[in-house]
């Protein structure tokens, strides 16, 4: 008898493991260590948030959304981004609810690569972005930042821009290098794709995390930048609930609709009933205006305890994390480091070097200080011993 033939999966992702994020938060959990490698909070949401989630639960809100995602919530998402960019999105047209903006990115690179598409990424850069493009036949081409200050060398990019290139991905406030970009880095953009064909996709999730009286300076913001662009948003950041998933895009009609095209095949739609509660709870701007001191706090708890010891860095301007290099303490290798920390001194951190495609080691690691002040004392007093 003939043996059945079983088929061979062939990997589209043959390079993607686990997570580093996976690996350090098991790891931490088996060492009991302080975790600041993930990057999420451990305290608990707004009560009124919470609330506002259980009233419409109890009411009955727990079927499909429509697929646009709730008006009440693309309403106030209008409204907001009027106020802060002055840019006016229209909510049937131009805003969309998504499963997090991890679903968003991915929805907007499906609209726009296409095979041997070239797409501009920036590394560090968060994890999602080239298994997106590459799914799509894309390739990605990166544009190296380099510790401590991160900035962009727009001759660089320019260098790298081709007939090819389809799409600029921006991550501003920036994981996990704490930066952001200034008006002179927009306009430099502008420059660049002004004449082109370029997409721009801005990944500004952390838009409301933003320190030392900087503000945050949206692709929204500047017009040339603005109708190219699809913006990536998530309230799992902004309102410390980062398991609900709830996030947005926003993009000029034309793009939406295609946009909605692949969102609509991906996830249909999202959680109704917290679609409502953030809906309202957005009519309170200091909701969102609030969070950017809340967590600069934070930042600077973790820091005093750093001030003074052998780990050099440059305050986070924004995002939740923090860079701490430690050329002045070893050379070891920054993987090796951070698995080390986590057994031997109980602190777990994520290297930085994960987050380029050639796994460069600038001996650096990134800690998220989206913790409770006590968690952050007792990681930094560890960290600040290390000789
Ligand atoms: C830069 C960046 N983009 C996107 C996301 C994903 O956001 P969400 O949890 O809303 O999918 C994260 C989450 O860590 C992030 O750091």
């Amino acid at each position: 008898m003939k043996a059945n033939v079983r088929p061979v999966l062939y990997s589209k992702l043959p390079n993607n493991g686990t997570t580093i994020f996976s690996v350090m938060s098991k790891l931490a959990a088996d060492y009991n260590a302080i975790n600041l490698s993930q990057g999420f909070p451990n305290f608990e949401a707004s009560p009124a948030l919470i609330s506002l989630v259980e009233y419409y639960m109890r009411k009955g809100f727990n079927q499909y959304a429509p697929m646009i995602g709730v008006h009440s919530l693309r309403e106030a998402i209008a409204q907001k981004t009027f106020e802060l960019y002055g840019v006016q999105y229209h909510p049937e047209l131009e805003i969309t609810i998504t499963s997090g903006a991890t679903e968003a990115l991915f929805a907007a690179i499906s609209a726009i690569v296409r095979p041997d598409d070239e797409v501009i990424v920036f590394e560090p850069a968060y994890d999602s972005y080239a298994p997106a493009i590459e799914l799509n036949g894309g390739i990605p081409i990166y544009v190296s930042l380099t510790p401590p200050h991160y900035t962009i060398d727009w001759e660089d990019v320019k260098g790298k821009i081709s007939p090819r290139t389809k799409l600029i991905i921006i991550n501003t406030p920036h994981n996990p290098a704490g930066s952001i970009l200034g008006p002179n880095d927009l306009n430099e953009l502008a420059n660049i794709v002004k004449d082109t064909h370029i997409f721009l996709l801005g990944d500004e999730v952390y838009e409301h995390i933003v320190f030392d009286g900087e503000k945050h300076h949206s692709l929204i913001s500047h017009t040339i930048l603005q109708e190219r662009s699809f913006v990536c948003g998530s309230f799992g950041k902004t309102f410390h609930v980062t398991g609900w998933k709830v996030g947005y895009c926003l993009a000029p009609a034309d793009l939406t609709v295609e946009f909605r095209k692949i969102h609509q095949f991906l996830t249909f739609c999202t959680i109704t009933p917290v679609q409502f509660a953030i809906a309202d709870f957005l009519k309170t701007p200091d909701n969102y205006l609030s969070v950017s001191a809340f967590y600069e706090q934070k930042r600077d708890v973790f820091l005093k305890c750093i001030k003074g010891s052998n780990f050099s860095y440059v305050p986070s301007k924004g995002s939740y994390f923090q860079n701490l290099s430690y050329s002045n303490i070893t050379k070891e290798n920054d993987y090796d480091l951070a698995v080390k920390l986590t057994k031997e001194i109980g602190v777990a951190s994520i290297p930085v070097s994960v987050f380029y495609h050639r796994k460069t080691d600038y001996k650096t690691l990134r800690f998220c200080f989206a913790k409770d002040d006590d968690t952050l004392k007792r990681a930094g007093e560890r960290l600040a011993k290390l000789k």
